[in-house]
């Protein structure tokens, strides 16, 4: 688990009365340890159901007793959300790919977050850069997936990330601080619990680019900061964000070494156990 900043200030101030300029005005008794997330995204994969429980099922198999202390996802093709649930036994959770903001009605193709909701799903990925890029999904429409899907009672993976050509201008933070605002806007503080962020830079999905751990430390610093500024510094401390693209076995721990990255969205990685297994079972 990583503590916070603050967390870490108010243990300083409650073990030495000597170091008083150490806590400042922010010290709080809160203890907001961000538990590990590590998730998969299999996209337009696997191919069958066979394949789908096969694979759910040796994911599963991957947590054992001395894996991390880390909470599991699966995000997955709708047509497989209930096999992959029955597969995995409760050991991680399985999440749906995103939904439609509507309720009901005339969206043929498209699925509601209660739909999903009656067949005991609890997660949803809004926001991924392949929605707003091929499907042209919009930060309103992202916007509005997050509310439906909060305000189900469910829980959801906000995506944020830049383009090659805005990282290669500097623009990282000025884009996830843009999408964070849009994408969480209406969404209370005291929903912040049931959302995590993932960030995604788009040059780095899919392509083999991982982004250096100290880059993405950095953007994931700079989208707390974000938080802090749209809630408060409490909510940004206890809300978890994670590095996503091209996340491997061999780049997995050092990224999860850093203090601000709490866990990996993981997409051709994910389809392959061992790879997977290996990811869950970090070391940092
Ligand atoms: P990748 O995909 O791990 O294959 O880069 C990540 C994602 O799209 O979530």
């Amino acid at each position: 688990m990583k503590l916070s900043a603050v967390t870490l200030l108010s243990i300083l101030g409650s073990v030495s009365a000597f170091a008083p300029s150490l806590i400042g005005s922010r010290a709080s008794t809160h203890l907001d340890a961000r538990k590990p997330f590590i998730s998969g995204n299999w996209k337009l994969n696997p191919q069958t159901r066979e394949e789908a429980v096969s694979l759910a099922t040796d994911i599963a198999g991957k947590i054992t007793d001395s894996s991390p202390d880390a909470d599991v996802a699966l995000f997955v093709p709708y047509v497989f959300l209930e096999s992959a649930m029955g597969a995995v036994d409760s050991k991680l959770m399985v999440g749906a790919e995103g939904v439609c903001p509507e309720v009901k009605g005339a969206f043929t193709g498209a699925v509601s977050t209660s739909m999903l909701d009656s067949v005991g799903v609890q997660w949803a990925l809004a926001g991924h850069s392949e929605r707003r890029m091929i499907f042209g999904e919009t930060d309103d429409l992202i916007n509005a997936q997050c509310l439906k899907i909060i305000g189900q009672g469910m829980s959801v993976m906000l995506c944020i990330g830049e383009s090659e050509s805005e990282y290669e201008q500097n623009l990282a933070g000025n884009v996830c601080a843009i999408q964070l605002r849009k994408g969480l806007n209406g969404i209370s503080k005291e929903q912040m619990d049931r959302v995590v962020i993932a960030y995604e830079p788009v040059w780095a999905i899919g392509t083999g680019k991982v982004a250096t751990p100290e880059t993405a430390q950095s953007v994931h610093a700079s989208c707390r900061a974000i938080l802090a500024e749209m809630y408060d510094q409490e909510t940004a401390d206890a809300t978890r964000i994670l590095y996503g693209g091209s996340v491997t076995p061999e780049s997995v721990d050092e990224l999860m070494g850093q203090p601000d990255i709490d866990g990996a969205l993981v997409g051709g990685a994910s389809l392959d156990c061992e790879k997977f297994g290996r990811i869950i079972n970090f070391q940092a």
